[in-house]
C-alpha cells in the first residue's frame, strides 16, 4: 500500500458495474471509488469499493502478509476508513461470500483521499431530510446514487422511444420572451439594476432598455416554439429545463425541473394520447430491463410492491375516460374530499390519486377537460365547453403528462386568447403560423421528476432531482 497518488490519475480504471457484469474471474484489474465500509481483521482487511455505477460495490480483501514489508502499513491501514477514495489493483476472483460473484484480491491500495473524522455518511440508514442537508455528499448514498443512474437510464430511454419514430430533438430557447402557458408563473431575465431600473415618464420599469429589449423570462414550457419546428419538421422532441415561479411547496412541484416535450403534426388527441402511453409503457419496459438492480432496491426499501406494479404498466393498456366522466365518478366515490368536486373544477392531485390508484388501478388519460380550466392554446371542441385536452394520472403520483390536440383555427384561437385575457398582439407568429399551412397538431409535456418518482417510488419530488430548486432554497 501507498499513500501517494503518484500514478492514479493514469489510464482508466474498470468500472465496477463492468467487473461485476464479467462472465468469469481473472486476470489483473483496476478500480477507483469510494469506501462504503471497511473491516478490518487481525489478517485480513475487507473493503467495499463503489464507483456509483452500481448499486452494490465490489469487495476487495486485503491481507496483510503481502503488506508486511511495509512498516507504515498499520497506520495507513486503519485511515481506510468509510467515505476515504481508494485506488485498487489486484486479482478479480471468484468470491466465497454469499451475494457477490467476484471480489478483488489486492495487490495494491493507494489512499488516494483519506476521510475526516466527522465525515457525515456512515452505513447506518440516513431520513431523505438529513441527507437534503448534505447536497454535496448525498450523492454518494445508495438511494441517491440509485436515483441518479434511473435518471440517466429514463433519459436514454426517451431519447430512443423518439428516434425509433424519427422525431428529431429540438433545442428550444430556455430564455424566451414568451408566457406558453398563459399563467403568469415566470422568473424574468433581467440585467437591469434592481435599486435604480430606467423608468419610464410615467413611473413604471422601461423594459425597452433591458438586455433583450423587452421583458424575457426562463421558459415555463419549449412547447410554442415546439409548434413552429413540428410546422416544419412534422415530428420533434424538446428535452430540457423549465422553470415555474409557483409557490408551490409540495413533493411533486419544483422551480425548475425537466420537461419531455414531443410534438407533431397532422396528429390530433387521439394520437396524442396514444403516442403518451405508448411512451411510457416503453420506458418504464426499457427501466425494468436495464435497472434491474435499481428497481429491486428501491421495491425493497422505497416502495414495496413497485416491480410488479411497474411490470403490469408496461404490459396493461391505460385506462382512457373524458373529464365529464371522471368528475361523474368522483362524485359518485362517496369520498369527501379536501376540495369538492363539481363539473367544472380543475382535478386536484387527492382526485387524480383516486381515481387511478383506486378506481382504475392503473395510469389514466383523462380527455376533453373545461376549457376555462386549461391553456389557451387547446382546440375547442364543437360543444364549446370542453377543448381536446388530456392528462395522464398514475398511481401515487397524479398527473405526469399534460397535453392536449391544438387550435388550429386561427379565428377560434384569436378569441380563446382575447377570453383568456391575453394580448394577441405578442402572438401574431402564433396566428401566422395557422394561416400560412397550418395543420391539425397535437403534443404533450412529461414531467420529468414526475415520471423518476413514479418508477422509483420516492416519496418526495426533492429527491429525484440532484440539485432541487423549491421556494426559499437553490444550493450550489
Ligand atoms: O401540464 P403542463 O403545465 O403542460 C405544459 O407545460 C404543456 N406546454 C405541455 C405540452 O403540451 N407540450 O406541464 C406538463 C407536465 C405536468 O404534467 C407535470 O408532469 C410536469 O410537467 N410539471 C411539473 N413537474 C415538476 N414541478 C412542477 N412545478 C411542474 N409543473 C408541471
Ligand atoms: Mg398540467
Amino acid at each position: 500500500m501507498t499513500a501517494s497518488g503518484a500514478d492514479a490519475a493514469g489510464p482508466l480504471a474498470t468500472r465496477v458495474a463492468t467487473l461485476r457484469a464479467r462472465e468469469a474471474a481473472g486476470g489483473r484489474v483496476r478500480v477507483q471509488g469510494w469506501l462504503k465500509t471497511a473491516r478490518h481483521g487481525k489478517e485480513v482487511s475487507f473493503l467495499d469499493v463503489s464507483d456509483g455505477s452500481s448499486l452494490a460495490g465490489l469487495q476487495v480483501v486485503v491481507a496483510r502478509e503481502r503488506e508486511s514489508a511495509n512498516p507504515e502499513f498499520q497506520t495507513e491501514l486503519q485511515a481506510l476508513r468509510t467515505g476515504c477514495a481508494v485506488d485498487v489493483v489486484g486479482e478479480l476472483v471468484e468470491s466465497p461470500a454469499a451475494g457477490q460473484r467476484f471480489e478483488i484480491h489486492a495487490e495494491r491500495v493507494t489512499l488516494i483521499g483519506p476521510v475526516g473524522d466527522d465525515y457525515p455518511l456512515q452505513k447506518k440508514r440516513h431520513s431523505f431530510e438529513y441527507l437534503r442537508t448534505l447536497g454535496h455528499l448525498r450523492l454518494r448514498s445508495n438511494t441517491l446514487g440509485a436515483v441518479l443512474r434511473v435518471r440517466d437510464a429514463a433519459a436514454r430511454a426517451i431519447r430512443r422511444f423518439f428516434e425509433e419514430r424519427d422525431f428529431l430533438e429540438l433545442h428550444a430557447p430556455v430564455v424566451t420572451t414568451l408566457d406558453a402557458e398563459g399563467a403568469g408563473s415566470q422568473f424574468r431575465v433581467t440585467t437591469l439594476d434592481p435599486a435604480a431600473p430606467p423608468r419610464a415618464a410615467d413611473g413604471a420599469v422601461d423594459w425597452s432598455q433591458d438586455f433583450f429589449g423587452k421583458p424575457a423570462y426562463l421558459s415555463v414550457s419549449g412547447q410554442l416554439e415546439a409548434e413552429i419546428a413540428a410546422l416544419a419538421a412534422s415530428r420533434v422532441y424538446t428535452f430540457g429545463p423549465t422553470f415555474r415561479a409557483e409557490n408551490s411547496n409540495t413533493s411533486r412541484h419544483l422551480a425548475e425541473f425537466w420537461m419531455v416535450e414531443p410534438e407533431a403534426a397532422f396528429l390530433d388527441l387521439e394520437g396524442d394520447a396514444t403516442l403518451a402511453e405508448d411512451f411510457i409503457r416503453q420506458v418504464v419496459r426499457e427501466l425494468l430491463e436495464r435497472c434491474p438492480e435499481d428497481l429491486a432496491f428501491f421495491d425493497e426499501r422505497i416502495e414495496k410492491g413497485l416491480l410488479a406494479a411497474l411490470a403490469h404498466v408496461a404490459e396493461t393498456p391505460f385506462e382512457r375516460m373524458t373529464y365529464t366522466d371522471a368528475v361523474a365518478r368522483l362524485e359518485q366515490s362517496g369520498r369527501s374530499f379536501e376540495f369538492p368536486v363539481t363539473w367544472g373544477v380543475d382535478l386536484q392531485s387527492e382526485h387524480e390519486r383516486w381515481l387511478s390508484e383506486e378506481h382504475v388501478r392503473r395510469p389514466l388519460i383523462v380527455t376533453d377537460y373545461p376549457r376555462d380550466v386549461k391553456a389557451f392554446y387547446m382546440y375547442l371542441n364543437d360543444d364549446e365547453r370542453t377543448v381536446r385536452a388530456m392528462d395522464v394520472l398514475v398511481p401515487r403520483v397524479g398527473e405526469i403528462v399534460g397535453g392536449s390536440q391544438r387550435e388550429h383555427r386561427a379565428d377560434r384561437l384569436e378569441r380563446r386568447m382575447r377570453d383568456a385575457g391575453l394580448d394577441p398582439a405578442p402572438y401574431g407568429w402564433y396566428l401566422e403560423l395557422r394561416r400560412h399551412g397550418g395543420v391539425p397538431h397535437a403534443g404533450f409535456g412529461l414531467g420529468f421528476e414526475r415520471l423518476i418518482q413514479f418508477v422509483t417510488g420516492m416519496a418526495n419530488i426533492r429527491d429525484v432531482i440532484p440539485f432541487p430548486r423549491t421556494p426559499g432554497s437553490a444550493e450550489f
